[in-house]
C-alpha cells in the first residue's frame, strides 16, 4: 500500500492555545470547501456545556476522555477530506498522538511565548490559563508539550506575523505535495 492510499486526505491542526488553529481552520475550510470539525466545539455541543464548565464540573481528565472519544469517532468516518481543528492539550495522551497521526496531514501551528500570552490574555475562556500565574503556566505547558507536538506533526508553521490567508496558502501547498508524493 502506498502512502497516498494509506493516509486519509484530512488536514489536522494541532498546537498550543492561541496559535491560530480555529482561525486557520476556518480559512482552510473556506478555501477548500472541506467540512470543518472543531473538536472543542463538537464536545461543547455534545455535552451542552462550555469547556470551562466541563473542566469545573467534571475535571480535566473527563474532558481528555471526551477528546479521545471524539478522535475515535472521527477516525471511523470513511469520507475523509475534513479540516480537523483540535484543542491545545490533545497531544498530552499518547493514544491521541497516534490517532492524530493516522487521521491525515498533521500541521503544528506555533508562536513565540510572548505572542501566545498576549493573544490568550484577551479572553478568559481557557480554564488552564484562568489564573494570575498564566504566564508561568504557559511556559511550563509549552516546555512539556513541545516534544509531543513535534512528534505528532508532519509540518510546523510559525503563525506570528502572518495573516490567516498567507498561512492557509503555505499549508495547502505542503498538503498537496504530501498527499501526492508516495513515501
Ligand atoms: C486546552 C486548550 C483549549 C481547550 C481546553 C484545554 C489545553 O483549546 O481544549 O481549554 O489543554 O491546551 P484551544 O487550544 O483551542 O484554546
Amino acid at each position: 500500500m502506498n502512502h497516498e492510499e494509506s493516509i486519509p486526505k484530512n488536514i489536522v491542526l494541532i498546537g498550543f492555545m492561541g496559535c491560530g488553529k480555529s482561525t486557520v481552520g476556518r480559512e482552510l475550510h473556506q478555501r477548500l470547501g472541506y467540512r470543518l470539525m472543531d473538536i472543542d466545539h463538537i464536545i461543547e455541543e455534545t455535552m451542552g456545556k462550555k469547556i470551562s464548565e466541563i473542566f469545573r464540573e467534571e475535571g480535566e481528565s473527563a474532558f481528555r476522555d471526551f477528546e479521545t472519544m471524539q478522535l475515535h469517532e472521527i477516525s471511523k468516518q470513511t469520507d475523509a477530506r475534513h479540516i480537523i481543528s483540535t484543542g491545545g492539550g490533545i497531544v498530552v495522551r499518547p493514544e491521541n498522538r497516534a490517532l492524530l497521526r493516522r487521521l491525515g496531514y498533521v500541521v503544528w501551528l506555533c508562536a513565540p511565548e510572548d505572542v501566545i500570552y498576549e493573544r490568550t490574555s484577551r479572553n478568559r475562556d481557557r480554564p488552564l490559563l484562568n489564573s494570575p500565574d498564566a504566564r508561568d503556566k504557559i511556559s511550563a505547558l509549552l516546555t512539556e508539550r513541545e516534544p509531543w507536538y513535534r512528534e505528532t506533526a508532519h509540518l510546523r508553521v510559525d503563525t506570528a506575523g502572518l495573516e490567516s490567508h498567507e498561512l492557509a496558502t503555505g499549508i495547502l501547498e505542503s498538503a498537496r505535495y504530501f498527499f501526492t508524493h508516495p513515501a
